[in-house]
């Protein structure tokens, strides 16, 4: 177990990647993972992370790395909260209740998808094609996005969009939500990724 560090240069590529596609983003990963040190090649491969979220203020994003993927940890405010519940009717899957799609832990099948309402953990990659969402928290209308837009995520490469639990939307090319990970909080300002808590 090991500490990780915040958003560090060569950990930005999968961002930086775009639409590679799960596939490329595949290819990518070998000769990234390959130059590591021998602890960093563990982590990449599996190790859980242990995260400091004491940092993170409200209405911010926390980028770190689990198994070769970019897991965000988003601070909602009380205002992203309360817009949650607003929005389930125009949702895939609100409850993350589908079984054919979903990598949502039975602790996050619910309207925050998380186990502390503050606080979102989820991978940052497209359920589509891989791609990675781009943050769109402020509310209202913009381009390539709904006028009544409450908050959360664009995926560039096929518009599909996400709330700030990481729901997709409906009839967006994007089947699923973003993937929850396994995580537990070993205390209130340290996460665990990689591991649900012990019964
Ligand atoms: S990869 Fe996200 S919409 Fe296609």
């Amino acid at each position: 177990m090991s500490e990780q560090k915040i958003d560090s240069g060569k950990r930005t590529w999968i961002i930086a990647s775009g639409c590679a596609g799960a596939l490329g983003a595949g290819f990518v990963a070998v000769p990234f993972v390959s130059s590591f040190e021998p602890s960093e090649r563990a982590r990449a491969a599996g190790a859980p992370v242990e995260v400091d979220i004491s940092g993170i203020k409200p209405g911010e994003k926390l980028t770190v790395e689990w198994r070769g993927k970019p897991v965000w940890i988003v601070r909602r405010t009380p205002e992203q909260l309360a817009e949650l519940p607003k929005v389930d009717k125009e949702l895939a899957d609100p409850m993350s209740k589908r079984d054919n799609f979903s990598t949502t832990p039975e602790f996050a099948r619910n309207d925050w998808r998380s186990l502390k309402p503050e606080y979102l953990v989820v991978v940052g990659i497209c359920s589509h094609l891989g791609c990675s969402p781009g943050d769109k928290f402020t509310p209202g209308a913009q381009p390539s996005l709904p006028d009544d837009w409450a908050g959360g995520f664009l995926c560039p490469c096929h518009g599909s969009t996400f709330d700030m639990a990481g729901r997709v939307y409906k009839d967006k090319p994007a089947p699923d939500n973003l993937e929850v990970p396994p995580y537990t909080y070993l205390t209130d300002s340290r996460l665990l990724i990689g591991e649900e808590k012990k019964a």
